[in-house]
């Protein structure tokens, strides 16, 4: 029984991908119930689910192990770091990102994913004609991404991909059964200038030094895992 989770020893090497595959690639994968069952059910595709919290990875390993799902592997490490540096270029055929943490309040709104910086990344690991798929009970956060994207001439907005309930995630799960709204969208990766990405730069503010990790309070914290 061989674990799913990818072992990183240099952590500025690009990933071991088999590029004779498709590849899949789930941001945020939580314990795994759409990637997993998605697995299963595409094994000539190969499946990458990225999440950087230890238990969720371990949770979703578990089952792969348990189930016999040999196409998954997975990834304890940052999704925007991973997707400028480890992946290689143009080769994903779909991106998934559901339920991504919404910070809601303004002052957090700059620890979202999507922003010009992740959907430069994005593009470039996209094939043409390749799929992101996101879906978001957060209303606001809904509408700021449409507009992210809408801003972004080498992304063109299509219909998502039906999601009937035995894939939903275990967020999907939940918040349906609390009667909240889901609002999803998908949007196609261009042909277009494909120009290399400039290196990621640590904001001032946001360099480590001792005191930085009380800027966010416990209480935000918990309300965004
Ligand atoms: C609200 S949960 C949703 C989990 C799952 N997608 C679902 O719908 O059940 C968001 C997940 O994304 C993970 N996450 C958030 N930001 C991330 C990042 N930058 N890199 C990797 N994982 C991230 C969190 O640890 C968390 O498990």
């Amino acid at each position: 029984m061989t674990s799913r989770i990818l072992k990183i020893t240099d952590p500025t090497k690009m990933l071991d991908i088999d590029l004779s595959r498709p590849l899949e690639i789930e941001v945020g994968c939580g314990k795994g119930k759409f990637l997993a069952a998605r697995a299963a059910a595409h094994p000539e595709c190969d499946f990458l689910g990225i999440e950087r919290m230890l238990e969720r990875v371990r949770l979703f390993d578990g089952k792969c192990v348990r189930g016999g799902i040999e196409n998954v592997k997975i990834l304890r490490l940052e999704a925007l770091y991973t997707f400028h540096y480890l992946l290689p270029a143009h080769h994903a055929r779909r991106v998934y990102v559901f339920f991504p943490d919404p910070w809601p309040k303004k002052k957090h709104h700059s620890h979202r994913l999507f922003g010009p910086l992740f959907l430069n990344a994005l593009w470039k690991r996209l094939e043409t004609g390749g799929r992101i798929e996101f879906a978001t009970d957060h209303r606001e956060y809904f509408e700021t991404v449409k507009e992210c994207f809408a801003a972004d001439a080498r992304f063109r907005e299509t219909e998502p991909m039906p999601r009937p309930q035995e894939v939903w995630t275990e967020f999907e799960t939940m918040f349906r059964s609390q009667g909240l709204a889901v609002y999803s969208a998908a949007w196609e990766a261009l042909e277009a200038d494909d120009a290399p990405l400039a290196p990621l730069t640590v904001p001032p503010e946001a360099e480590p030094r001792e005191g930085i990790a009380r800027r966010i309070s416990k209480k935000d914290r918990e309300e965004q895992s």
